[in-house]
């Protein structure tokens, strides 16, 4: 464990002493802070559930196409609620919300969100982990804030964060210096370090990857996932951040690739695939779409979809070499 951090740090003093008197990350505490209010909020919906009255849907479909759950709602409210309270945030772009939060470009306004609030509703239902997934960009200072002024690679992100509310509630944390991750004290209200300076394994424990899509998948696609299944174990909750959680603690990859009926595969890229892919190159990861370094893609739209490739760094590698055909 590096030398500086103390296990059980609370994430507020984590946060102080990383940031607090860093000019260059001047009031990334205080966005990081807030995300940890929004995700006791959200948790404890979650543990409630059908006692709350979150379970189900709204009805309404969102900019996806997907039916909106209460809980999404409930979610994206609430962390755009939080981020707009901390006094710090320009922008938000969510996966719920199809036009940008503006925010305001007032003084210390300097920093953009991009969340999935809640990453797995279609487990929300039964009781199986779910989580919320946040990149954070560096605002160019002066620059008019708008739908463009967010679509900015993942490898600019000065930090990443995703939440998985499970048997326990973590918050994992990933900056230019690394990935800790926190777990909820859910009695004292806050977050502790309890997995310092996480590394991804070097040992592949599993992989991820809806088996039921094989047969829509390409020839070359469909190799590297017959490679996976005869090497390792398969794991698929069916929510993006449980599995990734568990590959990067555990070792593994996770594939959700496109196919000839949708090229671009189901995931997003702005606030599913380049947080993640930031986590998990900051713990001696990797990410690709199949084609190029995920935090390489340039966007061109808020909500578009990008093949994703993600785990272990040689078994990234082996995977993306056979879909090339290699
Ligand atoms: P979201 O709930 O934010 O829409 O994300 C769901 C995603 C992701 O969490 C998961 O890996 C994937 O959908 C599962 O898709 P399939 O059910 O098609 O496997
Ligand atoms: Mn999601
Ligand atoms: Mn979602």
């Amino acid at each position: 464990m590096s030398t500086t951090r103390s296990l059980y740090e609370t994430l507020a003093d984590f946060a102080v002493s990383t940031w607090g008197n860093n000019k260059d990350y001047d009031g990334l505490d205080a966005v990081i802070m807030a995300l940890a209010e929004g995700a006791r909020l959200v948790q404890s919906k979650v543990e409630a559930a059908a006692l709350a009255g979150v379970l189900g849907s709204t009805g309404d479909i969102n900019v996806q196409g997907e039916v909106v759950q209460i809980l999404d709602t409930f979610a994206s409210d609430a962390f755009v609620s939080v981020l707009k309270g901390s006094g710090r945030v320009a922008a938000i772009g969510c996966e719920e919300i199809e036009g940008t939060v503006v925010l305001g470009d007032g003084a210390g306004q300097d920093y953009i969100v991009q969340m999935d609030p809640l990453d797995g509703s279609s487990n929300i239902d039964v009781a199986i982990s779910i989580g919320s997934i946040f990149g954070i960009w560096k605002r160019d200072p002066g620059e008019a804030i708008g739908d463009a002024s967010l679509l900015r690679p993942g490898r600019e992100q000065v930090a990443a964060v995703y939440t998985v509310y499970g048997s326990s509630t973590m918050m994992v944390l990933a900056t230019r210096d690394g990935v800790q991750g926190f777990t909820l004290n859910r009695p004292e209200k806050m977050f502790q370090l309890t997995h310092p300076d996480i590394r991804i394994p070097d040992e592949v424990s599993c992989y991820s990857t809806n088996e039921g899509n094989f047969n829509t998948l390409d020839g070359a696609t469909q190799m590297a996932v017959l490679a996976l299944r005869e090497s390792y174990s398969l794991r698929y909750v069916g929510s993006l951040v449980a599995d990734f959680h568990r590959n990067l603690l555990k070792g593994g990859i996770f594939m959700y690739p496109g196919n000839p009926g949708s090229p671009e595969g189901k995931l997003r890229l702005m606030y599913e695939s380049n947080p993640l892919a930031f986590v998990a190159e900051q713990a001696g990861g990797a990410a690709s779409s199949g084609e190029q370094r995920i935090l390489d893609i340039q966007p061109e739209r808020p909500h578009q979809r990008t093949p994703l490739i993600i785990g272990n760094r040689d078994a990234v590698e082996q995977t993306v070499a056979i879909m090339k055909g290699g």
